[in-house]
């Protein structure tokens, strides 16, 4: 399918989040040092939506049982997930955020 432009970087202040959707899918579109990162947002725990839960550094908190990410790669900091999120390509181009899924 291609990329999908998401958003803008003007909308995503330095460490800080949005959520999004591509294709139905929820992402989590992360800024952290003005690079952007994206991974799915759907807790791989119980469902919950990562984007509306807390970024430190590169690591988001999930708002409903406290499961910890990297956004950089997707990997488990902390459980009780066990299962990765899945780190998507994000391509930026004259401030605008492309997603591949
Ligand atoms: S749904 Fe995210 S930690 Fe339980």
């Amino acid at each position: 399918v291609g990329p999908k432009v998401v958003a803008h970087t003007g909308d995503i202040a330095p460490k800080t989040m949005i959520g999004a959707k591509v294709d139905g899918t929820g992402v989590l579109i992360a800024n952290i040092e003005s690079t952007f990162y994206a991974i799915t947002s759907k807790c791989t725990h119980m469902g919950c939506n990562l984007s509306e839960g807390f970024l430190h550094g590169n690591t988001v908190t999930c708002p409903c049982h406290g499961s910890q990410f990297n956004v950089t790669n997707g990997q488990v900091v902390h459980g009780p997930a066990k299962n990765p999120e899945r780190s998507l390509s994000i391509r930026v181009e004259d401030g605008k955020i492309a997603i591949d899924l």
